[in-house]
């Protein structure tokens, strides 16, 4: 049966992948309330399209950090891919660069930065950074990142410690042993301990330094000239931090809703920050895009491009490389059809007015 929808692909990987695998990739934090928002939220904003406007040809390209994108949709870090499917990090990645879209490499990655970088020499690249302990690891992963022409880091913000993902704690998950931490290669930091609970959050809490501040991105920034992009920012107060401390951007992300329940939706939070510092900085989502409509919502609502985690992993489960590639033709020519049947020709003709909260029709 043709896979028309990201639902398809879920559908697909669930049944493909291994309980400790799909239980990993597809869990969010404690009851999982915010999880089902991310994709509900985004139903409870309605479209209100314009006719009759020339819509022949369509312009979908954007100008991200100098990169010029073929459309407003990357690819967000998502750890550990090989345990997806065998073409892990570099399908992905490749198969965002075939898209003319972003890949974002997360830290915790079963392909270091150097074989991304040897492997997807096209794809438009960005390095996803935690702070560790050892300040002299995360600097090498710095320069590192700089070396393998990745064009940005992405510090996540909202983990000094990882949520609680209850399968995670019920399966002891780990990473299976013929995988590995790759950017870590000899290094303390490689290898996901079990000891009773879910393997990363020990690791997490072994490696990760808890007592980072804003503060600290006056250190990152010393070290490279690199554009920082603040991910995990949910608040207008945190966008003005990011802002006052030197970030060229803001990903508005609650991780997946991995991290802690009941904060809002991704695309709840965005306003407020677009509000404080859309002016200033580039600021992006991700959480719970699920199709075209999606993508043009958080458009509407000032993001400058949107990422996807889960559902890239989906693709890439279900069959490697080809998979994404798949799941990304189905996301581009379903954001096409909105784009055409909301009127809009090119990213520039999406105004704020074409999408309302669903409270805006009650009240006529
Ligand atoms: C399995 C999985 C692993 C993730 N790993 C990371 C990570 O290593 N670093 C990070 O900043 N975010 C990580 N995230 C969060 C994603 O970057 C992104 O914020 C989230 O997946 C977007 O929501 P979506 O899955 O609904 O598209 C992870 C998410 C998932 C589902």
């Amino acid at each position: 049966m043709e896979l028309v929808c990201v639902e398809d692909f879920e559908r697909k990987a669930s049944s493909q992948l291994e309980k400790n695998a799909l239980d990993y990739y597809r869990s969010g934090a404690g009851e999982q309330f915010t999880l089902g928002l991310n994709r509900e939220a985004f139903k409870r904003l309605r479209l209100r399209p314009r006719f009759l406007r020339d819509v022949s040809q369509l312009d979908l390209g954007c100008m991200i950090f100098g990169q010029q994108l073929k459309w407003p949709l990357g690819i967000a870090p998502t750890a550990m891919q090989k345990m997806a499917h065998p073409d892990g990090e570099i399908g992905n990645a490749r198969a965002a660069g075939k898209a003319g879209s972003i890949f974002i490499l997360s830290t915790l990655s079963t392909t270091s930065l150097e074989d991304l970088s040897a492997g997807a020499p096209d794809t438009c690249k960005w390095f996803q950074l935690y702070i560790y302990k050892d300040r002299s690891l995360t600097e090498k992963l710095v320069r590192r990142a700089e070396r393998a022409n990745f064009k940005a880091l992405v510090l996540t913000v909202d983990a000094p410690v990882f949520g609680h993902r209850r399968s995670d704690v019920r399966n002891k998950f780990s990473l299976p042993q013929h995988l590995s931490l790759a950017n870590f290669r000899g290094e303390q930091a490689n290898g996901v301990v079990t000891m009773g609970g879910s393997g990363i959050n020990e690791y997490v809490a072994s490696q990760f330094d808890a007592s980072i501040t804003w503060e600290d991105i006056n250190w990152l920034k010393q070290l490279t000239h690199l554009p920082i992009i603040a991910k995990g920012v949910l608040t207008a107060e945190d966008a003005v931090l990011a802002r006052e401390f030197g970030c060229a951007g803001v990903i508005v992300s609650n991780h997946g809703a991995r991290q802690i329940d009941t904060v809002p939706a991704s695309i709840e939070a965005l306003p407020e920050v677009v509000k404080a510092v859309g002016n200033d900085l580039v600021v992006m989502l991700d959480g719970g895009i699920m199709q075209g409509n999606d993508i043009f919502k958080a458009l509407a609502l000032g993001a400058k491009t949107v990422f996807i985690g889960r559902p890239a992993v989906y693709g890439l489960a279900y069959n490697g490389q080809r998979g994404v590639e798949q799941l990304l033709t189905v996301l581009r020519n379903d954001f096409e059809i909105t784009m055409k049947l909301t009127g809009c020709q090119s990213l520039g003709d999406i105004q704020s007015g074409m999408v309302v909260h669903e409270s805006f029709y009650s009240k006529l």
